[in-house]
């Protein structure tokens, strides 16, 4: 551990299922409920926008029920007490990284509480619905959307991700499947920048094989005790 300063953790929809928010691949999960061509692509809400907003808004509604598990928790411990770089990049559009107290965590599939509006492009904080087309806050024109990375969109902030993968010693993936990319190729980019790699994970995912490490477990034991032996190891 004493050559390990510089952190960066991938988060996925798995660190947030003990929260009680559904994640999209496992049994019974989002895609199974959903068809992703109906609710989450640029398509979609060009063809269908009341199907789509009124899908966010259910989202938006669910999350905001929702608390913080020991996983979330533990990254914000590690987030105030570790003296090294860290980055938390998430896949998830909840805030229960931001609600347990972590403040160095990245977007990069947007966020629910935040809606975007696609004639001036600001974004704003938004907890209610966007069914009824509410005016944006900044423009006053009624052409507010989720902020979410839709399929087919680019994701958010890849040249702050990038950089923080140059400098990482240590490659984290907690809660993915490893289904989605840009995000499941990260585990090869830090490989090939020379960083260790780890997964915390409920099951193998799609990439365990380019790990140094997986281990098998829900996030919410998985996660404290990593922190506890990296904390305990700092210098
Ligand atoms: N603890 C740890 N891991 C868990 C837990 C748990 N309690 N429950 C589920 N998992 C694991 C599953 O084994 C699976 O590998 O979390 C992963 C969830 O995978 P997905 O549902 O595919 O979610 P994610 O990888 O975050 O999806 C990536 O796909 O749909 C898009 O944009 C969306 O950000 C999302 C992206």
């Amino acid at each position: 551990m004493a050559d390990i300063r510089n952190i960066v953790i991938l988060t996925g929809a798995g660190i947030s299922a003990e929260s009680g928010i559904d994640t999209f691949r496992d049994a019974g999960g989002l895609w199974e409920q959903h068809r992703v061509e109906d609710v989450a692509t640029p398509e979609a809400f060009a063809r269908d926008p009341d199907l789509v907003l009124r899908f966010y808004d259910m989202r938006r509604d669910a999350i905001q029920t929702k608390t913080p598990n020991p996983a979330h928790r533990a990254l914000a411990r590690l987030d105030r007490e570790w003296e090294g770089g860290l980055l938390i990049v998430t896949q998830n559009v909840d805030d229960l990284h931001e609600r347990a107290g972590a403040e160095r965590v990245l977007h990069m599939h947007g966020e629910h509480l935040n809606a975007w509006c696609t004639a001036c492009d600001t974004r704003s904080r938004w907890t209610g619905p966007l069914i009824d087309r509410p005016d944006c806050p900044a423009c006053g024109e009624p052409r507010l959307r989720p902020d979410i990375v839709w399929f087919g969109e680019m994701p958010y902030r890849m040249e702050d991700i990038y950089a923080a993968m140059r400098g990482a010693h240590l490659f984290v993936s907690i809660g993915t499947s490893g289904a989605v990319y840009p995000a499941a190729g990260f585990v090869r980019d830090a490989r090939s920048l020379g960083a260790k790699t780890l997964e915390l994970n409920l099951e193998r995912s799609q990439g365990s094989g380019w790990f140094d490490e997986t281990r098998l477990g829900p996030a919410s034991e998985l996660v404290p005790s990593w922190v506890d032996e990296v904390l305990s190891q700092q210098n």
